[in-house]
């Protein structure tokens, strides 16, 4: 496994893979890594020649600096965990590197579907992600961009992106499952700052939106919003911020089931002070 902090250097070396017909997997992340990226990691090796995993706390998708600076990073561990799972080249590098002092970032805009949901609680956040992402595809031309299904939304986004950059014939967009723990709480770096009890309680999440699974055709959207927010909220563990019901493709709310196709739930809540989010598919 080959480390680069710079993106000179890295783009040298790609280049000569690419000039060897080898075929390049891109998994992007920020660190702290959990079996879920490493999901990734591995997908990307089953379809490529070679796979490269990019660690780069982003500061311009934080709207909060108080979250910036409690996200954890764990660089050894994460680094040990690349090796073993398969990754070939890691892109690790400084703030300058990937936003060089006096260049202008290219920026993005993804209309309706970053004015909900995360868009809407946490603005300025998929600009942030659409430009580094754009950034982190400049460097590395991969073939395949590996994501995970648990940011959903930002898997719309960064389709748009691809599409925008007039990428998407040139790079296959991969969305994984999301890896979860046995009691259903979806794998996420955040998990970390929670304590045995509020990982119980945040597992809720998961069981609460499986059951919207068996009673969405009984209740409108927003009445099965109601009681899913009311049953999350009941033990005073949790704190909702949304709990919707969506189209699957543009992520607006539906009012009635039968507006859309396929229906996504999502959901982001607060358990101790950790702010989690999660999805799932409807029908
Ligand atoms: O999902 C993440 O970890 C980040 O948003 C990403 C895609 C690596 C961009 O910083």
């Amino acid at each position: 496994m080959y480390l680069f902090q710079q993106a000179s250097s890295l783009g040298r070396t790609l280049q000569a893979a690419r000039q060897n017909q080898l075929t390049l997997g891109f998994v992007p992340t920020m660190g702290a890594l959990h079996e879920g990226h490493l999901d990734l990691i591995r997908a990307a090796k089953k379809h490529y020649n070679r796979v490269i995993c990019s660690i780069f706390v982003n500061p311009t998708q934080f709207n909060d600096p108080a979250d910036l600076a409690k996200y954890p990073r764990t660089i050894e561990k994460d680094l040990e965990a690349l090796a073993c799972s398969g990754a070939d080249y890691v892109y690790f590098p400084e703030v300058s590197d990937v936003y060089p002092p006096n260049s202008s970032p290219e920026t993005y805009q993804f209309g309706a579907l970053e004015s909900v949901l995360e868009g809407a609680h946490r603005p300025g956040h998929f600009e942030g992600v659409g430009m580094v992402v754009a950034r982190l595809l400049r460097i590395t031309e991969p073939h395949g961009l590996f994501l995970g299904e648990k940011d959903y939304q930002q898997c719309m986004v960064l389709k748009s992106l691809l599409k925008q950059m007039q990428w998407d014939t040139k790079v296959q967009l991969h969305i994984c499952p999301t890896r979860r723990e046995s009691n259903g709480l979806a794998m996420s770096s955040r998990n970390q700052r929670l304590s045995a009890a509020g990982k119980r309680h945040a597992a809720l999440l998961f069981e609460i939106m499986n059951s919207c699974k068996d009673r969405y055709q009984e209740f409108s959207p927003d009445q099965l919003s109601d009681w899913a927010i009311h049953s999350l909220e009941a033990q005073g563990n949790i704190r909702v911020e949304y709990f919707s019901f969506a189209d699957a493709t543009h992520l607006q709310a539906v009012q009635n089931w039968n507006e859309s196709a396929s229906v996504r739930v999502l959901v982001a809540a607060w358990v101790e002070d950790v702010r989690l989010i999660d999805n799932a598919l409807l029908f």
